[in-house]
């Protein structure tokens, strides 16, 4: 008899990534630096706004929630919220989180599907979790087939795709990432994972290399996205920024530092 040896699944490694204790504003540029997340905030109240203007109602989608650190403001703002989780335990600090309010639903996602099921949404929300997605144009193209006329697609923190990248903004990055490894006494592992993505050798079983799946390949692809989107939406906008981890790089870099990363919004979906 042969025996079949498969390695883990995305939703068990992204679950390792991501596991009981995890901290997410520690790594995540948009939690940890005011003027990203007040961006990040004021948009997301924007949206919700707005479309709650136009619909009359805003059913929120919201991929990869986390913590729920910007679920808070969807419900602020007045939406109903999906929120969707590949690890198990985030989901049930999502669940616990929000057991007492009803506009909230949590689902445990270990097989990332639901963003393929068929109900209607009036938008759709992804916070630095596209380039955790193998498949994300697939998936964005889907998602935008179920987001209502009137409705929104909005993401944000997602690495620009590196092909078209400048040498400069690739290695201040880069430099910017290491020194912050550096400053958490983690270089030794943020040297590895740097060598394995210069010599594009990935290892399936090993969560650095496989949940950040697109930090470690060549970034996402913001014009493909965009060119997805707008045949879709009245309006599409794409905002590229600096973003690292380190406050004082972060900081240098608001002012002088090359764009690394992106987010899109696109508004009024067509009917
Ligand atoms: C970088 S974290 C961002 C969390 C949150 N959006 C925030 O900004 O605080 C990415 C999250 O997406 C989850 N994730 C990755 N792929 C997913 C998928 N296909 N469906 C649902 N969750 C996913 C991971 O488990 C992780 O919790």
């Amino acid at each position: 008899m042969t025996e079949i040896l498969s390695g883990p699944t995305i939703g068990e490694l992204q679950e390792r990534a991501h596991d009981e204790g995890h901290d997410y504003a520690k790594g995540s540029p948009h939690i940890r630096h005011h003027r990203i997340r007040e961006r990040v905030i004021s948009g997301l109240h924007a949206l919700v706004g707005e479309v709650t203007d136009r619909n009359g109602q805003c059913r929120v989608l919201e991929v990869g929630a986390g913590h729920g650190t910007f679920t808070d403001h969807l419900v602020a703002a007045g939406a109903r919220v999906e929120v969707t989780e590949m690890s198990a335990p985030s989901a049930a600090v999502l669940r616990h989180r929000f057991r007492n309010n009803p506009r909230v639903t949590v689902t445990h996602d270990p097989e990332g599907e639901a963003v393929l099921r068929a109900e209607p949404l009036d938008a759709v929300v992804c916070i630095s979790v596209l380039h955790h997605i193998p498949d994300y144009l697939g998936a964005v193209e889907h998602l935008v087939g179920r987001i209502a006329a009137g409705g929104a697609f909005f993401s944000v923190q997602d690495p620009l795709w590196y092909p078209r990248r400048s040498g400069v903004s690739m290695r201040l990055d880069r430099g910017a990432y290491l020194l912050w490894r550096l400053g958490q006494g983690n270089l030794r592992r943020g040297l590895a994972t740097q060598a394995r993505r210069l010599r594009g050798h990935y290892d399936e079983t090993n969560e650095a290399d496989m949940a950040e799946y697109h930090v470690v390949r060549q970034g996402v692809d913001e014009v493909a996205l965009q060119g997805l989107l707008r045949p879709a939406f009245h309006q599409v906008e794409l905002q590229r920024y600096w973003s690292t981890q380190s406050d004082v790089l972060q900081s240098l870099g608001d002012r002088f530092g090359p764009a690394t990363t992106f987010g899109l919004l696109a508004r009024n979906r067509r009917a």
